[in-house]
């Protein structure tokens, strides 16, 4: 069955990057100038993911006008013949058909993607974290939709991330050596060190089975008392098979300080009309100076 629907978690508080994230969504920080959350929705609708849910909570209404039309600007872009401008603006409202619903407590992700079951109803459905931007030649979500065509079960989106910064993720125990598609025997949420069986973490890129839902009801709060999703993965894993797919493509955490200041500089020098600029501004760079 393809994937037809996707579904963005966008509840959060952002408490890992106050005090923008105050007042402001931190799925509207810009990467250079364009919001986190318009990278991740043209990821889905690239892979021709068309219908997309985005989970909100309160204060965060710039999401939704983001992605509607604005009549006053668009005369205004009109009048002073800034077309393609206007025809960007046009089209951001255009990409997709975007739903939204209300996740009403921050009682976790498991609980976020509870909240989508009447949207997605009983096939497949993908979800892409807004913390995790990724750069790839064929879009992240698209590689794993492909997965899941081939073995037709669950298929997350991991990469090694090193036993350093394994306790910041969900964490797979794969059933044999790790190759780019390895049957997942468990998961973990944020495990110590000591506790990971692997390097491989899920960076938030999921094609998940409809019967997560029925699993997520009975699901108890885990890790920092939340009702997480690896928790109902790991459930599903030992129920039916689970895949682990080591996708292309570089990712960013953009929820964390540093890798957002990454994403940033790398998503610039990609620009061509921002490259040159920014390497001679970066080379001249002196810490001395600083
Ligand atoms: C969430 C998930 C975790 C996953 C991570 C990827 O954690 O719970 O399993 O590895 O996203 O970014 P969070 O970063 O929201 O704490």
């Amino acid at each position: 069955m393809r994937v037809k629907k996707a579904v963005i978690p966008a509840a959060g508080l952002g408490t890992r990057f106050l005090p923008v994230s105050k007042a402001l969504p931190k799925e509207m920080l810009p990467i250079v100038d364009k919001p986190t959350i318009q990278y991740v929705i043209e990821e889905a609708v690239d892979a021709g993911i068309k219908d997309i849910l985005i989970i909100t909570g309160r204060n965060k209404q710039a999401i939704e006008d983001h992605f509607d039309r604005s009549i006053e600007l668009e005369l205004v872009l009109q009048k002073k013949g800034k077309n393609n401008d206007l025809k960007e603006m046009q089209q951001i409202s255009e990409l997709a058909n975007i739903f939204y619903i209300r996740q009403k407590e921050p009682l976790g992700l498991g609980h976020a993607v509870l909240c989508a079951r009447q949207f997605v109803g009983n096939e497949p459905f993908a979800v892409l974290l807004g913390d995790d931007v990724i750069h790839a030649r064929v879009p992240c979500i698209g590689q794993m939709a492909a997965v899941y065509s081939e073995k037709g079960n669950t298929v997350l989106g991991v990469q090694q991330v090193g036993w350093d910064n394994i306790h910041k993720y969900g964490a797979v125990e794969p059933e044999e050596k790790p190759e780019s598609v390895v049957r997942v025997r468990q998961l973990t949420e944020k495990p110590s060190r000591e506790e990971a069986k692997s390097d491989l973490a899920v960076l938030g890129r999921y094609i998940i089975d409809p019967e997560i839902f029925a699993i997520l009801e009975d699901t108890a709060p885990g890790s920092g008392g939340e009702i997480q999703l690896t928790d109902a993965l790991n459930t599903m894993a030992e129920r039916q098979p689970v895949w682990a797919y080591t996708f292309e493509g570089r990712r960013y955490d953009v929820g964390d300080r540093l890798g957002f200041l990454e994403a940033t500089i790398e998503f610039a020098l990609r620009r061509e009309e921002l490259a040159s600029g920014l390497k001679t501004f970066l080379a001249g760079l002196q810490s001395n100076q600083l």
